[in-house]
């Protein structure tokens, strides 16, 4: 596998810091839905200002199982008492270990790494969808772009002529809805109808009006195609945040590489991603068709590559 023809690589994106890794103290970390979780930590202000579409990676054991670092995407940052935010998933032993992790506790981070969601062009109406694990980085964008949290480089949050972001978030059913508060504007979509609109979180994008829109969204990547399939039949434009597995998390291994949509090689999620633009100006976009059979990659190099790793 090789990345032929990728974009440079990234900056990183931090505001007015460096990529730093730093020992956290815990200040949350509870349960808000079955499997669900929330974590805030002090931010090391010396690591710079996360921005929304960016993310960190975690150690939550000295030991060395599970022996490489797991993404979270930032759900949120609060720059008066530097206090960062994600919202996670228990899945496997690393988000086991952190769950386990009381307030006061400390765990070892290293952020903000990977691109952040590009501001608005003039004229773009935002649409925001989330599904799944891809909550986290949803909210912190709206409440930017709401002008309620802080701003972003480059700066969503300055385009005041714009009309407020519509925010549209995908559960299975209600029992799934994290107990967050939510943005005044968000519609809660269910796949069994027991909660808010009736449907996948694509079929409520699929329902706005037709004018120029860009979409932020983050989930599976079955979502991701479904979504750039219609931002292209629309002529909207996309900035979509690729959930992928990775290994080393710094653009080293491609254990996180997705196939480009020009066949020209593979994008690295960590460094040239999460976030990829559709259209994208120096043509890096993803296949996101073939980016994982059922919505999912087609293998975790991660897991695999760790002692007692599934077969
Ligand atoms: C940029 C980025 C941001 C992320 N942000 C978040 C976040 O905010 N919240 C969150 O809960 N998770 C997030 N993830 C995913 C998270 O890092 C993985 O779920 C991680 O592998 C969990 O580690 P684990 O050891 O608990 O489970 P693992 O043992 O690594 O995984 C357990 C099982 O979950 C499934 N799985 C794991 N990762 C993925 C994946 N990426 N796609 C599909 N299926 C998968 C596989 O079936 C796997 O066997 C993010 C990933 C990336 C790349
Ligand atoms: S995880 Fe190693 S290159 Fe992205």
């Amino acid at each position: 596998m090789s990345g032929v023809d990728s974009p440079p690589p990234a900056d990183y994106g931090g505001r007015g810091g460096a990529v730093k890794q730093f020992d956290a103290a815990i200040v949350v970390n509870r349960s808000i839905a079955p499997s669900w979780r929330q974590i805030v930590v002090e931010w090391d202000r010396s690591a710079g200002r996360p921005s929304p579409g960016q993310f960190f990676t975690f150690r939550a054991s000295s030991s060395t199982d599970p022996l490489l670092r797991r993404p979270l995407a930032f759900a949120g940052f609060e720059p008066d008492t530097s206090r960062a935010s994600a919202v996670y998933e228990v899945r496997g032993p690393a988000t086991r270990l952190l769950a386990e992790l009381a307030p006061g506790s400390r765990v070892d981070l290293l952020g903000p790494l990977g691109r952040a969601f590009p501001p608005l062009a003039g004229g773009e109406r935002p649409l925001l969808a989330g599904g799944g694990i891809g909550l986290g980085p949803l909210l912190f964008l709206a409440g930017e772009l709401a002008g309620s949290g802080s701003s972003q480089k480059g700066d969503p949050a300055e385009s005041s002529s714009a009309p407020g972001p519509l925010l549209g978030l995908g559960f299975r059913t209600a029992a799934a809805v994290p107990d967050l508060e939510l943005p005044p504007a968000a519609t809660i979509c269910t796949d069994d109808g027991s909660r808010g609109f009736h449907g996948t979180v694509v079929d409520w994008l699929g329902g706005q009006p037709p004018q120029l829109a860009r979409v932020y969204a983050c989930g599976p990547a079955a979502m991701l195609a479904a979504i750039a399939r219609l931002v292209r039949g629309r002529g909207w434009t996309a900035s979509l945040s690729a959930e992928q597995w990775m290994a080393c998390g710094v653009g080293a291994c491609m254990g996180c590489a997705l196939p480009r949509a020009d066949g020209r090689g593979y994008l690295r999620v960590c460094t040239d991603g999460p976030v990829f633009n559709s259209p994208s100006p120096d043509g890096a976009e993803i296949d996101w068709a073939a980016a994982g059979p059922g919505g999912r990659p087609a293998r975790n190099p991660a897991s695999e590559n760790e002692p007692g790793a599934r077969p």
